[in-house]
């Protein structure tokens, strides 16, 4: 994830441009840069590094110019080096961008033969290269970026200055989120609204696939099919100091909404994305010497944990042992000699998940932790630290964690099998271009919300809701289950679809909702079955699918449709309608959807 910001002042603005960028650290520092209009043409200063290196190179080298973009880094293509700095320009262009281009590489050979020199690593300078093309083809500025837009692939904000436009600055948001501040005279672009704080508190948030055209005396917002469109104009509370809601109604919708930008930067800390490879950092552990996984957490974290084991078993051909921390920690489980034990955590405080790490190395295990707090007391009494970088979640529901938790897990599992083996480089390719995708697939779900709301009506009228899964989608199951009966107090259970008929199939009838997790993978002819056997009792289907629901066989209530994904994605993809139909049944119901009764965000008790 890395920080964007422009502004269109009324005096220069290079200063304000690195004191926004402060406050978006955050996101990423491991360099930074501004680029500004300066009588005419573009002119831009970059530093490795912390901020304070780029203030000093504007010490030595001011900026002028009352027109400018800026970027704090968080490296994802090439190298966190002062060449690989945004902004990325060429003399007509100048580039700031957050999130992934799938298609860099396309767009890079196609843009080469067409001879432009590409001089850094990555994949944002592709977009530098073809609004230039586009440009160069008699194209004016807008539409230059428009005809790019449509040629880009992925997850992905931009900000967008030209040489020789003083008055012109252009947005895009597809995935990573967008705010503009509308000043006096001025008008102000940042990744979110804590970073124009300090300009101005009225803000315009882009929504998904929504382009702007930035001018001193106001925006112009397009949609993805280029149609202009009004986006609200709301008063944001965002200071340095307190998480903004956006334009959400509530936190969790927002966390729900950051996704493809919190897993993109979760995925960036594990896959060289230039290469598409993963690139793990070293653990201090021995990957090919460990005999067992041992898997503990609690709640959403568990249910995270219980993917990787499918994921783990897989791919690296590793037995892992699972269990909830409160029961773990108490049944004396013998542990292996040489074993991993791998603790899931968002606060990194759970206090039965730190009670269980405690019992794990008290009896001879290496301890890996994936938490989201890097400073928890679970971060620090581990041998090894894999970050979710989700950013602060504030909804007690725990969303954006759940998934960074899966995208870590998920690059474990490929780093388990290369050291051992059994994932040769057609595979590692194959599964990290399958995660690079996913922010993207992610996305499309997202712009798809409204379907989520009319079934919430459905749903807020049950007294018992199942859900059903197979092979990785059963925790899903789990989690739908538990996002449900959580934030809505509806009583929800998930099962594994083959343990229906051994029991809970006698809760089936017209007034029980069943929701069924079943991309279509090798388990899916299976849970057809499944879903008949409801159906023939009267269950009220709800199908969350890739498939056909002609495949299904009989009536379903609903079908959400999924993107087809790769079966180790599933899981991710999967997650999002799961926790939007949790959403938007608690917000029909009324219910205190951030904080939900009787829950807390840390149980930091046993
Ligand atoms: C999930 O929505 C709940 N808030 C809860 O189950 C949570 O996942 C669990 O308490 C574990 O918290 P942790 O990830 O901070 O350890």
């Amino acid at each position: 994830m890395c920080g964007i910001v422009g502004i269109l002042g009324s005096k220069p603005v290079a200063t304000d441009l690195v004191d926004a960028l402060r406050r978006l650290e955050y996101r990423g520092y491991d360099s930074a840069g501004v680029a500004t209009v300066e009588n005419g043409h573009l002119e831009r200063r970059r530093a490795e590094g912390k901020l304070r290196n780029l203030e000093s190179r504007l010490l030595t080298e001011p900026l002028t110019g009352r027109t400018g973009i800026g970027h704090t880094r968080w490296a994802t293509h090439g190298r966190p080096t002062e060449r690989n700095a945004h902004p990325h320009m060429s003399a007509k262009v100048s580039v700031v961008h957050n999130g992934i281009i799938e298609n860099f590489r396309e767009l890079k050979a196609e843009l080469t033969g067409k001879g432009h020199t590409f001089e850094t690593d990555t994949d944002t300078e592709a977009v530098v290269h073809l609004v230039t093309e586009e440009m160069q083809g008699g194209r004016g500025p807008i539409d230059a970026v428009k005809a790019a837009l449509g040629k880009l692939k992925g997850a992905f904000a931009l900000g967008i200055i030209f040489a020789g436009e003083d008055d012109l600055m252009i947005a895009a948001r597809q995935g990573s989120p967008l705010a503009i501040g509308h000043g006096r005279g001025e008008m102000y672009l940042g990744s979110d609204a804590i970073a124009l704080a300090p300009f101005t508190d009225a803000i315009t948030y882009l929504e998904e696939g929504d382009w702007a055209v930035m001018r001193r005396s106001g925006v112009e917002v397009f949609d993805r099919a280029g149609e202009c469109v009004k986006r609200p104009l709301i008063k944001s509370v965002a200071s340095s100091l307190l998480v903004d809601k956006g334009n959400h109604r509530h936190f969790m919708a927002k966390e729900i909404h950051e996704q493809p930008d919190v897993i993109s930067h979760t995925l960036s800390n594990y896959i060289d994305m230039a290469n598409g490879r993963v690139n793990f950092p070293d653990l201090g552990i021995d990957l090919t010497k460990i005999s067992r996984v041992t898997i503990s957490a609690c709640g959403t974290a568990y249910y995270a944990g219980l993917v990787g084991k499918y994921w783990i078993e897989r791919y690296a051909r590793l037995p892992v042992e699972i269990d909830v921390a409160s029961e773990l920690r108490y049944r004396e489980a013998p542990l292996p000699e040489g074993g991993l034990a791998l603790f899931v955590s968002q606060s990194g405080e759970t206090a039965d998940t730190l009670a269980t790490l405690r019992y794990a190395r008290a009896n001879g295990q290496r301890i890996a932790s994936i938490v989201n707090v890097r400073t928890s007391t679970i971060a620090r009494e581990s041998d090894a630290v894999l970050p979710t970088l989700a950013g602060p979640e504030i909804g007690v529901a725990s969303t954006k964690a759940f998934t960074c938790q899966l995208a870590a897990l998920a690059c474990l599992a490929i780093a388990l099998g290369k050291a051992r083996g059994t994932i040769d480089e057609a595979l590692e390719q194959e599964l990290v271009t399958a995660l690079v995708e996913v922010p993207r697939l992610i996305s499309s779900m997202l712009r798809d919300e409204e379907q989520f709301v009319e079934l919430a009506q459905m749903l807020s009228k049950a007294r018992d809701v199942l859900y059903l899964g197979r092979g990785s989608s059963y925790p899903l199951a789990l989690e739908g289950a538990l996002k449900l009966k959580e934030i809505s107090y509806i009583h929800a259970e998930g099962y594994a679809a083959g343990e229906l008929k051994h029991g809970p199939i006698a809760l089936i009838d017209e007034n029980v909702p069943v929701i069924v997790v079943a991309p279509e993978d090798d388990l899916l002819e299976k849970t057809v079955s499944n879903v008949q056997e409801v159906a023939a009792r009267g269950g009220q289907i709800i199908l969350i699918s890739n498939a056909n629901p002609d495949k299904i066989g009989c009536a379903l209530a609903a079908h959400i449709t999924a993107p087809k994904a790769h079966a180790l994605t599933n899981p991710l993809i999967y997650a999002v309608p799961v926790q939007l139909l949790a959403y938007h049944t608690a917000v029909f119901m009324g219910t205190d959807v951030d904080q939900p009764r009787n829950l807390a965000k840390s149980v930091t008790v046993e």
